[in-house]
Parts: C-alpha cells; structure tokens; sequence
C-alpha cells in the first residue's frame, strides 16, 4: 500500500472477528501513538464515544451500528417483547453520549426499524439481520464519501490553496473522508493543494488529526492557530474552505465544529466559497432552522487543563465550552452529499436532495 492509501483505506472502526467487540482507533492517542481498542460492553461504547475516542458524525454513527449490534447479541430475553425493550434501553443509553451529531440517533433508529420491522421472525434471524444492516451502514458510508469526494473535487483547481477546520477526513469516516476527500481523491490523480489547517481548540483535531493525515498523504499542509485564518484569507492563500457538518438544518443552517461559524464569516468578507460537505444522512429536515440543533456542551477542564502540563488559567475563572456552533446557511456557498451539489435556496435544494 503507498502512503496514501494508508490513510484512505484504514479500518479505524470495524466489528471484532468475534462478533462480540467493535475495534477502533484511539484518536485521543494520535498522532503520538496508533492504539488500537476493543470495546465489548455499552459503557466501553458509550466512554468512547463521549471521550472522543472514536469522533466525527460518520464514525460515530458506524460505531454505534456495531456497538448495538454486539449489545444485542448478549441480550437474554425469553421473547421478542423483552428483546425489544432491552434494545431500546441500548439504543437510547448509546444515543445520549453526544447530542449533536445527528448520525448517532441515524445509525441507532436504522438498526432499531430492523428489529421493529422483523417482530414475526426468530431472535437468531433478527440477529442475522442487525449484523447485515451495521456493516451496510459501513458499506455505504465508504461509497457516500467517495462519491461526495467527487463532487467536491469538481469545484477545486490544482493548486488552489483550501482552508479546513476540525477533522473530517478518514478517522472521521470510512475511506476517503467528507472534507478531505476531495483533496485525497485530486492526490490521487496527480493534482496539488496548498492546504492550511487550523488548529481547532480546544481539542485540536486540525492539528493532532487532519495535519496528520494530510502530511501521512504527502499533501501539503500547514498548520496554524484558530485566530490566523483571517490572516491567510486577506494573504490571498485561499480559494476554498472545506468543513465538515454533524446536522444540517432543513434550511441548511448547518452545526459543525466550534469555530466553523468564524471560518464561513471571515470566508464571506474576504468572498472567498465555503462549502460544507457531508452525507445526506447528515442532513435532518425534522430541524427546520439552526435554532433547534442541541449544542453539547463539554467539561471547562478542555479548556483550562487539557494538553498542558499545568492548567494555564486561573482554577476558578468560569468557562463556556460548546463543542460545536451553527453557521447560519446564508454563509454556505453549497452543501455537498454524495448526490451531488446543493446550492440555496436550500429549503428548496435539501428536500430534493434528500428525497431523491
Ligand atoms: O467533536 P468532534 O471531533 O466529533 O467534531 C467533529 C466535527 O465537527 C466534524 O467536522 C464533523 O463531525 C464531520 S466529520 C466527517
């Protein structure tokens, strides 16, 4: 495999050979160390996923599509009623690990419409079938990036100079990535970007994760702080920003990582296109506008402690830590899915797309 491959093709969650784990990366561990974990209770998957370990809208969807799966096959129940209960007690302890993103409740409501949908069949068959349908989700989510690869690279030139945010490239995936996928899939085929990716505070997925998998690629990256993309932008190095999303909004108000409003902001003053890519299972059109995303809020310890040796601010200063902001749609220049390229109106274009 060269070097680029290494990073597409990586199995960064996957069902244990047993059936009765799910493995992942620790992405908390990278870029210091690939370690990789086995996880075989629901307080092993629900841990993981709020810590982080497995993150990015896609993967954590994935992970949960194999944690209920391996939960299900431990449950003891006498008949399908206490089946399903057990399930849903499953579902809906997994589903309260993070609230933003929207694949977490996806992936659990798809596995739980197997169960629901097969009540006249035996325990063993519904077991068959969840297995079948969490390693779809995982099929089709390597298919979606790919082709949503294809559709972003569409709008970029060789040699253009792309700003990104957080990580959305294959750790948060499968294969080639949301984001980064276009800039994977242009390596590929010979083509060169000038990538900067900010640092993204406080938990520094741009430099711990997509710094390292854009250089692991050969792609050239460089790193800066949150607070010096305005400054690339007025240098004239951007022609694109490329983020993920975790929930778009019917009307295309679209939550992703905190910082990404400021990103589409300065994009919009500097008139520079600012694309959101995702795929469609992303897009929840019961969310009509922003307003109703549920925001995570996550410990002030992300601030003051973590990543230095001794905390760096006062012990009693109060902090506001949301995890993630809603870039208002009027910022987005297109949505992009595997179905192809989204432009505004969007309450128009999203429910199309979404439909088709
Ligand atoms: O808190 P995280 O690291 O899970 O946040 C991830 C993001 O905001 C990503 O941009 C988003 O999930 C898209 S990943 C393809």
């Amino acid at each position: 495999m060269n070097d680029l491959k290494q990073v597409t093709h990586i199995d960064n969650v996957r069902l244990g050979e047993d059936k009765r784990s799910v493995v992942i990366i620790d992405q908390t561990q990278l870029p210091s160390r690939t370690e990789y974990l086995t996880l075989r209770t629901a307080k092993d998957i629900y841990d993981a996923i709020f810590e982080l370990k497995v993150r990015g809208a896609p993967a954590i969807g994935i992970c949960a599509g194999f944690g209920i799966y391996i939960l299900a096959r431990t449950i003891e129940a006498g008949n399908y009623q206490e089946f399903h209960q057990q399930f849903c007690k499953y579902r809906d302890y997994l589903n309260s690990a993070r609230p933003t993103a929207v694949n977490l409740s996806w992936a659990l409501n798809r596995m739980e419409r197997v169960v629901a949908g097969h009540k006249e069949q035996g325990l063993n068959e519904i077991l068959k079938l969840l297995e079948q349908e969490c390693l779809e989700i995982q099929r089709e989510d390597m298919e979606m990036c790919r082709a949503i690869s294809e559709h972003g690279l569409s709008l970029l030139k060789d040699g253009d100079g792309i700003l990104t945010h957080c990580n959305a490239g294959p750790l948060a995936t499968s294969r080639y990535g949301t984001a980064l996928g276009p800039l994977f899939l242009g390596k590929e085929r010979g083509m060169e970007f000038k990538v900067f990716a900010d640092e993204t505070r406080p938990l520094l997925q741009g430099a711990r994760l997509t710094s390292y998998e854009l250089q692991k690629a050969g792609i050239d990256v460089t790193l800066i702080c949150d607070n010096m993309a305005s400054l690339v932008m007025k240098n004239g190095w951007i022609q694109a920003c490329l983020v993920g999303c975790d929930r778009v909004a019917a009307n295309g108000d679209t939550a992703n990582k905190i910082g990404t409003s400021g990103v589409a902001v300065l994009a919009k003053y500097y008139g520079i296109p600012f694309y959101v890519l995702g795929p469609s299972s992303t897009i929840d059109l019961n969310c009509r506008t922003g307003e109703e995303i549920r925001i995570e809020l996550r410990s002030q310890d992300e601030i003051k402690k973590k990543f230095y040796e001794s905390p760096m601010a006062p012990e009693e200063v109060k902090c506001y830590n949301p995890a993630f902001d809603v870039t208002d749609h009027s910022l987005i220049t297109a949505i992009i899915t595997e179905r192809g390229i989204c432009y505004p109106p969007y309450t128009e274009s999203l429910a199309i797309h979404k439909d088709r």
